[in-house]
């Protein structure tokens, strides 16, 4: 092989090299991002709970003070997730049918408040008491059910929809 096509080789390799690197950066780059963004921190940051029992209003305030630490309270009041017990499960399946048709919508489950608030508690960071931790989980399972079933099924599908579709124009083209 003379110099001239050593040379050559050698640089088409390079050049193949930083291309497939750069590709690979970039899918890297792109999934870190999807898995940064949460649909839910496009939606409101507020309830109106002034129908609510007062005790459950109380609980509100000290959800909002706490779940807005690390990020906006956006991100527990548009979530997907509904607690009922298996009870009120069985009882769903016949009045609400709807609730169990897309996960991302209603993900239903007998424990996920739970698991999520203490989720949230373990963070690094996070001062909440084991009594508030309590308090906002209570008020977490009573609200989705007030703003994601029965009545409001239709209205908070149509508002979670419209989340997940803005999301899905703001990552297009990534
Ligand atoms: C110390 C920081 C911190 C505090 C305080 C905090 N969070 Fe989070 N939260 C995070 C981080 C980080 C994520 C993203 C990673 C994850 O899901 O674990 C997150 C994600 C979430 C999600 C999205 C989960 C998913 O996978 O869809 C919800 C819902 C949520 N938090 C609810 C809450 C609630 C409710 C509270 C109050 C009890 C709270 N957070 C307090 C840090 C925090």
């Amino acid at each position: 092989m003379n110099t001239q096509r050593v040379f050559w080789t050698l640089l088409i390799s390079l050049g193949a090299f930083l291309f497939l690197s750069n590709i690979h950066a970039a899918d890297k780059m792109e999934e870190a991002f999807r898995n940064s963004v949460f649909p839910n921190d496009f939606g409101p940051t507020t309830i109106n709970v002034s129908h609510y029992p007062k005790k459950m209003q109380a609980y509100y305030k000290l959800f909002l003070a706490k779940c807005s630490k690390c990020h906006s309270v956006a991100r527990p009041i548009n979530a997907q997730f509904l607690e009922l017990t298996p009870k009120g499960e069985i009882f769903a399946k016949k009045e609400d049918p709807e609730i169990f048709k897309d996960t991302d919508v209603w993900k239903v489950s007998p424990v996920i408040w739970d698991k999520y608030v203490h989720k949230m508690m373990a963070k690094h960071g996070a001062v909440i008491t084991k009594k508030e931790g309590h308090e906002i989980y209570e008020f977490l399972v009573y609200d989705s059910k007030m703003r994601k079933t029965g009545a409001n099924t239709k209205k908070w599908e149509k508002q979670r929809e419209r989340l997940l579709k803005n999301l899905e124009e703001i990552t297009e083209g990534l």
